[in-house]
């Protein structure tokens, strides 16, 4: 019999139980995210409607929530729509409390991206997500297709490519603190294995800002983060030209 393949939807399935409590460990993630949302929701309208591309167990749909709140925005005049491809992570955020402007589906996110209208939304934060798609081309252009002019996308993510420093603390975490963590909450330890690779082989924050040039996007930012995080979380914000 031929093993099946690891697949990464499944690998989060199997670490949806616990996804939560393994980020309460990690300092800062929460602020982050919070970062990161503020600086979407500063681009956006009054009224608005906006994607969460890969929301996971809802942290970051939670973060776009309150940072409209924070901004003073009145509650119904957002509409969130989460995707992710894991029916375990959607299913963690299922068990929370949204309102009722908020729904989610599970689908691959350049999928579910193609069958969006063009210039539909305003504002799109893809957290932890361009690292783990396999064809990021199609990601950014899909995001810059159903944005409209002037709607802004949000790209949170870990990057050390470029940095010799950052790629060294990123070994020394992953190997003394993230994998052995995982495996005493638990989680999946090979998802941790691969979150240490992943990161190491993705692409650069000066990459990630071409990519967005390329798509189509203009007055792009990099936000960077303090704490251990920093110079390894990288925030980068693009407007729809
Ligand atoms: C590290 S979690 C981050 C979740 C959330 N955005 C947050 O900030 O807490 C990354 C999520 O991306 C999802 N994901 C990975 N590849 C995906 C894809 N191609 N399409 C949709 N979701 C994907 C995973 O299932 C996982 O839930």
């Amino acid at each position: 019999m031929t093993p099946r393949s690891w697949t990464l939807s499944e690998a989060f399935d199997r670490a949806a139980p616990s996804y939560d409590a393994m980020v309460a460990l990690s300092p800062g993630y929460h602020d982050q995210l919070a970062r990161a949302a503020a600086a979407l929701v500063e681009r956006l309208p009054e009224q608005a409607t906006v994607l969460d591309l890969g929301c996971g167990s809802g942290a970051s749909t939670q973060a776009i929530l309150a940072a409209w709140e924070g901004a003073g925005r009145p509650a119904n005049a957002l509409t969130v729509l989460g995707v992710d491809a894991s029916a375990g992570m959607i299913g963690q955020a299922l068990h929370k409390r949204w309102p009722a402007t908020v729904t989610f589906g599970i689908d691959d996110a350049v999928h579910w991206l193609e069958r969006r209208a063009d210039a539909s939304v305003d504002g799109i934060l893809a957290a932890y997500l361009l690292r783990n798609v396999t064809d990021r081309e199609a990601l950014v252009a899909e995001a810059a297709r159903v944005l409209r002019p002037g709607g802004a996308v949000v790209l949170h993510d870990y990057s050390v490519a470029g940095s010799r420093s950052a790629r060294i603390l990123w070994a020394g975490i992953c190997h003394g603190v993230v994998i052995p963590l995982a495996i005493l909450k638990r989680s999946d330890v090979p998802l941790h294995r691969y979150l240490y690779t992943s990161v190491r082989d993705f692409d650069s924050v000066p990459e990630v800002m071409t990519r967005l040039t390329r798509a189509g996007f203009g007055q792009l930012r990099h936000l960077r983060h303090r704490g251990w995080q920093h110079g390894i979380i990288h925030t980068v914000v693009g407007v729809r030209r």
